[in-house]
């Protein structure tokens, strides 16, 4: 068995890389925070170890360079690899990239060694990828599960990491995601059962009384993602309206929980959710109250405006795309000719995506095609005009007051975002809707 000296400090990123080379290539991982520690394990002889992995400075010294000299000095023919963020002594010591996804560390480390991972089937294309945190909800695998192992110029591998029967460690499957792993993947026969069992058992958990509010939140915003997922994977599946129903409703439920917004927003900041599901929660309360404030308001356009809060944004995967306000915002974030359709176009699609929703609410898939202001659901409107539904300006002014909160809140006062909501949107239409606002408290 290979032997490798992993140096550095004891964090996720480097347990996550000592555990993958323990499961993966069976390499035994010697874990050493200090260089004196190193120092004295190498008195053992050039052989008791054959890769030596610096993850990152110890104590703020040149960790990789402390190791290189001392094994000149004793003539020990140890390859010695950096990943420390500092570049000194590159020109002699191999470097490597951290900021990666471990399963590429893994590999170039296979390469280093010369070892080839325990290949279920070199040439099986019928893996199937599996968002990681569908595993979060699971207690037991009960799928043979894969890490693809990429390959440069090779077919990629698979690897065996978590066989059916295996009783599931949380903590593993979260470390794996923190570093940037998305995905596990199945054989292609297991998908659908693995899916649909899933599916159950998070709705279950959704349907359950959750007494703790940290925890619903972290439920829903994972629950959130994997219907965004499949969505864009699978497309409408009943799965996916089954999820979506189960985590509208708790949505819901938050609103009605919460009586003063000040509450939610303590809820909401004091926990590590997205900017997408804080804005996606708080523009549902925000629209549930100015309905509630109208005189043609009703309980069918709450829910009508909560299913658009839901799938709005949908397509789009990451808070910087969802922070993105007009079409200037665009420009400026410099992106490739790819993600920069998925924004200009995200409101379109979502109409697309959500009208094969059985008994979609009548006319929530224009609501969500112009929730930029733009009829076509192209890119942002400049101006507001007087031609979108009355139920879409509401959206439209709900969700900028949300913006307003998550930029804003703590310096800003009820009565200067309505002042702001005036000058961006300055027609009589919307500031009707506005003044509904008036009577609501932080
Ligand atoms: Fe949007």
């Amino acid at each position: 068995m290979k032997k490798v000296l992993f140096v550095g400090k004891n964090s996720q990123f480097n347990n996550a890389i000592s555990l993958n080379l323990d499961v993966i290539l069976k390499i035994e991982v010697v874990f050493k925070a200090k260089i004196e520690d190193v120092v004295e394990y190498l008195k053992g002889g050039a052989e008791v170890v054959d890769l030596i992995i610096v993850a990152n400075m110890v104590n703020e010294k040149h960790t990789a360079v402390e190791i290189y000299k001392h094994l000149q000095t004793y003539q020990m023919e140890v390859p010695l690899v950096s990943m420390e963020k500092d570049n000194i002594g590159e020109k002699v010591i191999r470097r490597m990239v951290p900021d990666r996804p471990v399963e590429e560390i893994i590999s170039e480390i296979a390469e280093i060694l010369k070892i080839t991972p325990e290949v279920e089937d070199e040439f099986t294309p019928e893996f199937f990828p599996i968002p990681i945190k569908y595993y979060y909800f699971i207690d037991e695998i009960f799928v043979h599960t894969y890490i693809r192992i990429k390959k440069e110029n090779n077919p990629d591998h698979y690897v065996m990491r978590f066989r059916k029967g295996d009783m599931y460690i949380k903590g593993d499957i979260k470390k794996y995601y923190e570093k940037g792993v998305s995905y596990f993947y199945v054989k292609h026969n297991d998908r659908l059962y693995f899916v649909n069992e899933v599916t159950d058992r998070i709705i279950n958990k959704l349907q359950s009384e959750l007494a703790d509010d940290s925890e619903k939140l972290a439920l829903l915003e994972d629950c959130n993602d994997i219907v965004s997922g499949l969505l864009l994977t699978r497309g409408m599946s009943e799965e996916t309206v089954k999820l979506a129903k189960a985590s509208m409703k708790k949505m819901e439920e938050i609103v009605h929980t919460f009586p003063k917004l000040g509450d939610l927003m303590k809820l909401l900041l004091d926990n590590p959710t997205s900017f997408r599901f804080r804005r996606t929660q708080l523009t549902t309360y925000v629209a549930f109250h100015i309905v509630a404030n109208m005189e043609w308001g009703s309980t069918e356009q709450q829910e009508k405006l909560a299913f658009v809060a839901y799938f709005h944004d949908i397509t789009l995967q990451c808070d910087k795309y969802a922070m993105i306000k007009n079409n200037e915002g665009v420009i400026a974030a410099n992106l490739n000719q790819f993600d920069e359709q998925t924004i200009v176009y995200h409101a379109r699609k979502a109409a697309e995506l959500v009208r094969d929703y059985p008994r979609l609410p009548i006319g929530a898939d224009t609501i969500i095609l112009r929730h930029h202001g733009t009829m076509s659901g192209r890119g942002f409107a400049k101006t507001f005009s007087n031609n979108l539904e009355p139920l879409t300006v509401v959206f439209l002014i709900a969700e900028a007051y949300a913006n307003y909160l998550l930029e804003y809140y703590g310096d800003i006062t009820n009565e200067e975002i309505m002042t702001e909501l005036n000058i961006d949107f300055p027609k009589s239409q919307y500031r009707r809707i506005i003044k509904t606002l008036a009577n609501f408290e932080f």
